[in-house]
């Protein structure tokens, strides 16, 4: 008998303990630059709300979305009062800073402006039930702990690219990227619309660009240069479609950086219009990946008329400061040149009073980035290219983008230009993540796993003094052997999640083993917003997630493949 009281009353004491709401452990990814927690939470469900009226149109739509995902997800309508969550504007704070208090009295927000709401009502969700993410109602312990929040990121550039060439992607699938790029605070959506294999962006000056360049005649099958799988495969976006885009980011305090990569990768553009290139073609839209020499002449003015003419255009759907012209992988080592041997070129060079040499082509490239440069600077903007730009005698005013390591950004900052750092060793998510590849989808090559991406620091081994020329980093995502969202997804998650720590927190705050504990939170967020992921730093390999090994394999597995550089 005394047992069973025993019994009984330990089950009431943890009834009891399981009746009182538990907050989530906090695990946001990334981590906020000042979190203080305390004993207690307080519940958000059904809450009053109040959001200051000083709050700009977009500040207090991005608090709307925050409600209503509150709502959704508890089931319960929120109520206007004061005594719940509080959204204050407070112009003491920097755009992109924020500060979040939740104490007995409620939970008060304040930021400047729409940045800063954006990340504050992001991190209440991460320290909310994952199910804050979904679209149905859950039953969840919907508290928030008690918690003195000040955040700000330690990089204003926060990138992510996407390649909707090799392989396209719809708007929804597009928005959906944009949706896993706010959740964890990036910033700068790099979207690289043209390419050899197919031009995404509808000129209406030029339609062939669309109705030529946008299709290829098939693709290659994996690595097998001569094969085709026969399937016409393309697709591409009109201007209504990309402001959409635009305008879904900015909501989300993105700014979309679109490129126009030039001169090479055009043969998307040169089968469209074959007078641009040296030999006048015929061109075909590539149906095989790799790098081209067959690139706009430099020395026909009429390329200029048409790059002038595509960016006027695309000014008009852009508004960022930043447009993007590429330059990267003109002159492949193993073809020949036709800037080389065409009469068009051979007399530019020849007036310019560029010497014959291994450099010249270089130089020839300065002049097609600079006449480029003054054209986009004369209508307010800035070009950003990659490091390629920087050989030869690059124009004051660019801005370079490391990608062939680190060595061009280490360069650039030391000679006063800007920099977003974005090399291949840290930031290539087509890499494989595993050395196990016959498990996983079918990749380019390359091996990058979730640990390597979190150690990445950008200030290393750059001259003291010029660090404040990198502006941030950005993670790319090429997709030559990635054909749907799901594989998209999976090649950029949880590694977008590393990288947004590299870009928000003080290096410093970094630690993997923090930054781990955070993933199982995270993943309950993918899930419920239906987004896929990999699990390869767990050792489970492949889209289908099956385990790959037993236990003590994978203990062997993480032992074995440790990352150190
Ligand atoms: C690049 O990866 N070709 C920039
Ligand atoms: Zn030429």
């Amino acid at each position: 008998m005394k047992k069973l009281t025993l019994l009984l009353t330990a089950a009431t004491l943890l009834m009891a303990a399981c009746a009182k709401p538990q907050p989530q452990e906090f695990h946001v990814i990334p981590l906020p630059a000042s979190v203080e927690l305390s004993d207690g939470s307080f519940c958000v469900k059904g809450a009053a709300v109040q959001v200051d009226p000083a709050l700009d149109v977009l500040s207090q739509k991005a608090v709307g979305r925050f409600i209503q995902a509150l709502e959704t997800a508890t089931g319960a309508k929120t109520k206007a009062g004061d005594s719940g969550i509080r959204f204050v504007q407070n112009p003491n704070l920097a755009a992109e800073q924020y500060s979040i208090e939740v104490s007995a009295k409620g939970v008060d927000v304040e930021a400047s402006a729409l940045n800063g709401f954006v990340y504050a009502c992001e991190t209440l969700k991460q320290m909310l039930p994952p199910a804050i993410y979904g679209s149905k109602a859950v039953k969840a312990d919907w508290v928030l702990p008690y918690a003195s929040i000040l955040d700000q990121p330690r990089f204003s550039y926060r990138g992510m690219h996407l390649d909707p060439c090799r392989h396209f992607f719809t708007l929804e699938e597009t928005k959906r990227y944009l949706d896993v790029m706010t959740a964890y605070k990036l910033n700068r959506f790099h979207w690289h619309l043209t390419e050899d294999q197919g031009w995404r962006m509808e000129v209406k000056k030029y339609p062939r660009l669309t109705e030529v360049g946008a299709w290829r005649n098939g693709t290659v099958i994996k690595k097998d240069w001569d094969s085709n799988d026969g399937i016409r495969y393309g697709g591409f976006y009109t201007q209504e479609e990309m402001k959409e885009i635009v305008a879904y980011a900015a909501e989300r305090g993105i700014t979309v950086i679109p490129e126009i990569d030039l001169p090479g990768h055009m043969v998307a553009a040169l089968a469209a219009y074959p007078e641009l290139g040296c030999t006048g073609g015929p061109y075909e839209v590539w149906t095989r990946w790799g790098v081209s020499e067959q690139i706009l002449c430099a020395g026909n003015e009429k390329i200029y008329t048409f790059l002038e003419d595509v960016f006027t255009e695309l000014m008009d759907i852009f508004p960022s400061e930043y447009i993007h012209i590429g330059g990267d992988e003109c002159f492949p080592h193993d073809k020949d040149i036709p800037w080389e041997h065409c009469p068009k070129c051979a007399a530019l060079m020849k007036k310019l009073g560029i010497k014959k040499g291994p450099d010249a082509k270089h130089y020839l490239q300065n002049y097609v980035t600079a006449r480029v440069q003054k054209f986009l600077n004369d209508h307010g903007r800035k070009i950003i290219g990659w490091d390629e730009i920087l050989d030869g005698e690059l124009a004051e005013g660019a801005t370079v983008m490391s990608w062939r390591g680190t060595k061009g950004g280490i360069k650039a900052a030391g000679m006063g230009f800007d920099v977003v750092m974005t090399p291949t060793d840290y930031a290539y998510f087509d890499y494989y993540q595993s050395r196990e590849r016959d498990k996983e989808p079918f990749g380019i090559g390359g091996y990058l796993p979730l640990e390597k991406v979190y150690g990445y620091e950008p200030f290393d081994g750059m001259t003291p003094g010029t660090e404040d020329h990198i502006l941030g980093v950005q993670a790319n995502l090429w997709t030559e052997y990635i054909a749907t969202p799901e594989h998209l997804e999976y090649m950029l998650l949880p590694r977008m999640c590393a990288l947004s720590e590299i870009q928000w927190c003080a290096a410093d705050a970094k630690d993997y083993d923090r930054f781990c504990a955070s993933l199982d939170h995270t993943f309950g967020m993918l899930d419920a917003m239906g987004v896929n992921y990999s699990l390869d730093y767990r050792g489970l390999m492949g889209m289908d997630r099956q385990p790959a090994r037993s236990a003590e394999e994978l203990e062997e597995y993480l032992n074995n493949n440790k990352v150190s550089w």
